[in-house]
Formats: C-alpha cells, sequence, structure tokens
C-alpha cells in the first residue's frame, strides 16, 4: 500500500480511531471498548497511517481494523476508513493484507456481521471473497436491522 503504514493500535492512536468510529457507526464504540481490545489476549488491533512526517507519530490514522481470533477463526469486528479516504481501495488493501497474513498462522476462516443497509461493506467483503452464510434476524437493538453473516474460507490448498 503505497504511502501507507500498517501498525498495531495503540492506546495513543485512541482518539484519531474514536473520531473515524463516530462518523462511521450508527453505534458507535467509546475509547473504553478500543482499550479492552487492546488488553484482550485473543484481540488484534491494527491501524493505517498516511506517510506524511519524518516519524509515525506524526502520521494521521486513516484507517483501523479489529478482529478476535477464536481458536482457528478470525471474527472481524470493525474495519473503517476516515471519510475523506473512502473509494481508493483503502479498506480491501489493509483487509488483503491481514487475511494473508492470518492464514499463515493457522487460521481456517474469518467470519462477520453486517448490517444489511451496510452496501459498502457487503460490497467491500464480497470482493474480498466472502459468502453469505446466513442471517441474524433483529441482531442490530438500536434499530432492529438484521446482520447478514459472512465467510470466508482461508485455508490453504497445497
Ligand atoms: C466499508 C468501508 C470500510 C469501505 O472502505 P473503502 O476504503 O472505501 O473501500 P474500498 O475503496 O477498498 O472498496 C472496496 C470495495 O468495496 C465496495 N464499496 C466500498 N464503498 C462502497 C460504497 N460506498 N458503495 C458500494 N460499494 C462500495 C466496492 O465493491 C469496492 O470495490 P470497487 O471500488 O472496485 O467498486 C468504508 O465505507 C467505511 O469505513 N464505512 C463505515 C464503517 C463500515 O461500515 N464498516 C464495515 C462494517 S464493519
Amino acid at each position: 500500500m503505497k504511502g501507507l503504514t500498517i501498525n498495531l493500535m495503540s492506546e495513543k492512536d485512541i482518539e484519531q480511531v474514536v473520531e473515524i468510529e463516530a462518523v462511521s457507526f450508527l453505534n458507535p464504540w467509546g475509547a473504553l471498548s478500543f482499550l479492552t481490545e487492546l488488553s484482550c489476549e485473543n484481540a488484534h488491533s491494527f491501524i493505517l497511517r498516511l506517510k506524511k512526517g519524518k516519524s509515525d507519530k506524526d502520521d494521521p490514522v486513516v484507517a483501523y481494523l479489529c478482529f478476535r481470533v477464536i481458536i482457528d477463526m478470525m471474527h472481524i469486528l470493525k474495519i473503517a476508513v476516515k471519510p475523506e479516504h473512502r473509494r481508493r481501495g483503502i479498506a480491501y488493501a489493509f483487509l488483503t493484507e491481514c487475511l494473508e497474513s492470518f492464514s499463515r498462522r493457522e487460521i481456517k476462516a474469518a467470519f462477520l456481521e453486517v448490517r444489511e443497509s451496510n452496501t459498502a461493506g457487503m460490497g467491500l467483503y464480497q470482493k474480498l471473497g466472502f459468502h453469505i452464510i446466513g442471517k441474524r434476524p433483529g441482531y442490530y437493538t438500536d434499530t432492529w436491522e438484521d446482520a447478514i453473516l459472512m465467510q470466508k474460507n482461508l485455508e490453504r490448498r497445497v
């Protein structure tokens, strides 16, 4: 990803992450939810920085990704890109890189829930090769919207 760097999310990034979160989700997580992810053993949280300054700390966060690994399954919880950087292939490249890296760690599949109305999210996951495997009726209690359950096989064929 030219001009972008992937790093582990740290406490110092949470302020910027929460700003992106607030404009990306109907029911956004607060700082405490991200802090919980950072302290959880099976949770993995990454940020994407736009290379600008001389040192990493000057570079703004433009996207983040949170997932958990449950035995050999990756459960994607969050991905968001700063609105002004969307539709440039950032989420696709970011997730492709992480899925590739975790498929080398014996992770068999990745799954997630996405709001039925989230055409951007559904389009992204379909482009990445996720398939619809089910529906959770009324999963999102703020609007009682259904969640679409999607999965991608990550097993490598030899
Ligand atoms: C969903 C989201 C992460 C996509 O990020 P992005 O960097 O703009 O996505 P990309 O540019 O990598 O797009 C990859 C594919 O996703 C789909 N897509 C992305 N945005 C879309 C939109 N607004 N409408 C329809 N399809 C869209 C397209 O299939 C696109 O491929 P294409 O450009 O060849 O058509 C971003 O819109 C976002 O942060 N949304 C708010 C948070 C969210 O809904 N996250 C997902 C649920 S957890």
